[in-house]
């Protein structure tokens, strides 16, 4: 996938940089994700060619993907196992290919991929169709390797993406995401018509709580002037909010080139926390009202070490205050769908970081769009 990039320059429409531009269209994104496949109340997904038969006939669900839509799939799992209780297996598409999988009757793989043409997924993809697996692929390139070679292909329709970090593309993934889950959780007889309603009314938020979200930019722009300097970034999180953390701490990677690590906020006691010392920033994901205390905790632990804590949490929870130097909050949504929403401020955190130490955000170094080869 060459991108000429003299010809995109003048479509980055007054924007500084495309990743900044692709941040703004995620309304407009996940809005046009949406809204085709919700009609009169029902979720309707014609394009996966399954009757709710077919997906009754599911025993087991592996998603298969490398990166940003790797981590897409990590909150697939949480959201599709929660909704629907079908056991979901998540991997990276360059260790599944070479793990001999067990793909038994039943399995169906997705693979997720925003260019469609990664080697690894689109070898994963083969390799699952070789042993029997039925392909659903949720992709953004229409006509794409991935696409042509999927049984099924779920388009996330964020329309071209230029920046090397994904934004838009991986908050469509998200959304493509969210609807399977209700509509498997549906179809398996998990969730009644009327929770079903409520859902889809959550969903249909998403868009404009997005667009809410991204008028912090100056708020977090000062703030990640604070950090330009920073050596070694902490995103923890548990459950769904583990998943965002990875994709926070990649982001921050990949354009500012800062160390960053993403981790399961309870296993931090297990070793790692010897790492955090006084003035480590660690960013604490707790949009999980069950799991505050829990998490609260670990903000705690972090801080009596010397950490300064950036919370990222929901509205209403007062509790994190005591535990955070900095907190971000996002507005009320289903539990299961707070990535979308959590992700914005990470996103910002990261574009900000880089804009400030002059990093070539658009194009970070030694990076591709799309990863052809191996
Ligand atoms: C994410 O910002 C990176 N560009 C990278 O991790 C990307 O998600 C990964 O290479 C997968 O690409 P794909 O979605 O096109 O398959």
């Amino acid at each position: 996938v060459k991108i000429d990039w003299d010809v995109h320059a003048a479509e980055k429409g007054g924007y500084e940089h495309f990743m900044l531009k692709e941040m703004y269209e995620q309304p407009k994104a996940i809005a046009d994700t949406l809204s085709p496949r919700i009609q009169d109340g029902k979720i309707e997904i014609e394009e996966l060619g399954m009757t709710d038969e077919d997906i009754r006939a599911i025993k087991k669900i592996n998603i298969v993907a490398c990166g940003s839509a790797y981590h897409a799939g990590l909150t697939g799992k949480y959201v599709m196992e929660g909704m629907a209780r079908i056991p979901v297996e998540v991997d990276m598409a360059s260790e599944f290919r070479y793990r001999d999988p067990i793909i038994e009757e039943g399995t169906l793989v997705v693979i997720i991929s925003q260019s469609g043409e990664t080697a690894d997924s689109l070898a994963a993809l083969r390799e699952a169709k070789q042993k029997g697996a039925k392909v659903l692929g949720i992709v953004n390139v229409v006509g794409s390797s991935i696409a042509r070679e999927a049984d099924s292909v779920m388009y996330t329709w964020a329309g071209p993406e230029i920046a090397v970090a994904t934004t838009k593309a991986y908050s469509c993934q998200l959304i493509a995401l969210y609807l399977l889950a209700v509509k498997f959780a549906r179809a398996k007889g998990k969730i009644t018509d009327t929770q079903m309603a409520e859902l889809i009314e959550d969903l249909k938020k998403i868009p404009d709580q997005v667009e809410m979200l991204l008028g912090n930019q100056e708020k977090i722009q000062k703030f990640a002037n604070r950090y330009l300097a920073a050596k070694d970034v902490f995103f923890i999180g548990r459950g769904i909010d583990y998943a965002i953390s990875m994709e926070g701490s990649l982001k921050l990677k990949e354009v500012s080139y800062i160390h960053s690590e993403a981790y399961a906020a309870g296993e931090l006691k297990h070793g790692t926390i010897s790492l955090v010392e006084e003035g480590t920033l660690v960013a604490a994901v707790l949009t999980q009202e069950d799991l505050y205390k829990k998490m609260i905790s670990n903000m705690v632990e972090v801080r009596s070490r010397g950490a300064f804590v950036l919370a990222v949490t929901q509205e209403g929870n007062d509790e994190v205050t005591k535990a955070s130097d900095y907190v971000i909050y996002i507005p009320n949504t289903n539990k299961y769908f707070t990535n979308s929403l959590a992700i914005i401020p990470l996103q910002l955190f990261g574009y900000y970081i880089a804009v400030g130490r002059g990093c070539d955000v658009d194009k970070p170094r030694n990076l591709a769009k799309s990863v052809t080869v191996e």
